[in-house]
């Protein structure tokens, strides 16, 4: 079965096509960063219109590089939340009038379900039951996952998201958007000398809280000579914090489950410190980590049309209705 999948949730246009034995065939990715980087941030209205521009386009691109045709596609799998609600309603009108027109069947995907699963587009995938920590944008979960929409939360971020404390802390330091690579990129050129606080791990529990490190970075800079070398060594320090302060959380997920897979995916886990700290800690406590390559831990459209398929083949209902939710518990999942 070729499942075309469809990813237009923020700031990415994402196309991808999936062959439920053959695997990933084609990929492509249209990024609107240098649109909203005069913004200092993604601008809605902009996003919607960008992806009416490009998702035709990139979808005859994709069939055409996979040397298929239209009539080979049996699916069509979107993203229909959460994210913004004009870009999703873009990816869903076009996902459903393509479907309907090709009269092949059209799956809602969840976004984070998208990410969750997307380690399994790489050559050594987790087995079921698997602890995944989602760090993005707009969320920060650790979830149990025992199967396909099997999906007990074990805890959440309580204010900002881990990406989000990443760019508003880019912001604070003076880093234009996309926070979360820049400030990685400076905290390469800085040591961890600042203490800074991991917060709610003197507590038990396996929620997650991030806007203090913010408020503490800012205090932190200003007190300081606000020269370029202790502005990286305070993105050092920040980016440690985050680090050490997931670790910790994993590492508890990991001893009260018993369950010795991490999965880690979302925009968060390209970054480099995080995934080598995740990948000692899960070592110290005999478990296995799992992460997406870095291109497919950023929004993409072949974690959409993996998870697609796997809904597609599972047998989902079908109806025309336009389906688009800007928030949308992963929970909710079935
Ligand atoms: O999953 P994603 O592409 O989009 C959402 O679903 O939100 O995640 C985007 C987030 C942004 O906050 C971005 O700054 C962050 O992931 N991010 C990073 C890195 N790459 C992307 N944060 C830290 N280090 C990185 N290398
Ligand atoms: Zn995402």
């Amino acid at each position: 079965m070729y499942v075309l999948g469809i990813e237009t949730s923020c700031d990415e246009t994402g196309i991808a096509i999936y062959h439920s034995e053959r695997g990933l065939i084609c990929h492509q990715l249209h990024s609107q960063v240098a649109m909203h980087n005069d913004y200092g941030g993604v601008v809605p209205e902009l996003a919607s219109r960008d992806h009416i521009r490009k998702l035709i386009p990139l979808i005859n691109q994709c069939i055409i590089e996979s040397k298929l045709t239209k009539s080979d596609i049996n699916g069509i799998a979107y993203t229909a939340g959460p994210g913004l609600i004009g870009a999703l309603l873009v990816g869903a009108a076009v996902a459903k009038s393509l479907a309907w027109a090709w009269g092949i069947p059209s799956v809602a995907v969840h976004h984070m379900e998208g990410h969750l699963l997307a380690p399994m587009l790489e050559d050594k995938p987790p087995a079921f039951p698997f602890i995944a920590l989602l760090i993005s944008g707009g969320h920060t979960l650790l979830i149990k996952v025992e199967g396909l929409g099997k999906y007990e939360l074990l805890g959440e971020s309580l204010d900002d998201a881990a990406g989000e404390a990443f760019d508003k802390t880019a912001k604070l330091l003076g880093l234009s958007y996309p926070g979360g690579p820049r400030l990685s990129a400076l905290a390469e050129q800085g040591t961890p000398r600042f203490k800074f606080p991991r917060p709610m791990t003197d507590r038990p529990g396996l929620d997650f809280s991030f806007s203090g490190l913010k408020t503490f970075t800012l205090n932190t800079y200003q007190a300081s000579d606000q020269g370029e070398q202790t502005k990286a060594d305070i993105a050092a320090s920040f980016q440690q914090a985050v680090a050490e302060t997931l670790a910790i959380k994993c590492k508890r997920a990991i001893q009260q489950t018993g369950i010795k897979r991490l999965v880690v995916a979302g925009g968060v886990s390209a970054n480099a410190l995080i995934r080598q700290t995740l990948t000692q800690m899960t070592a110290k406590q005999q478990a296995d980590s799992y992460f997406p390559r870095p291109e497919f831990c950023t929004d993409n459209g072949a974690m959409i049309a993996y998870a697609g398929c796997q809904r597609l083949m599972q047998g989902v209902e079908q109806n025309l209705e336009i389906f688009a939710r800007a928030r949308w518990p992963i929970c909710e999942l079935l």
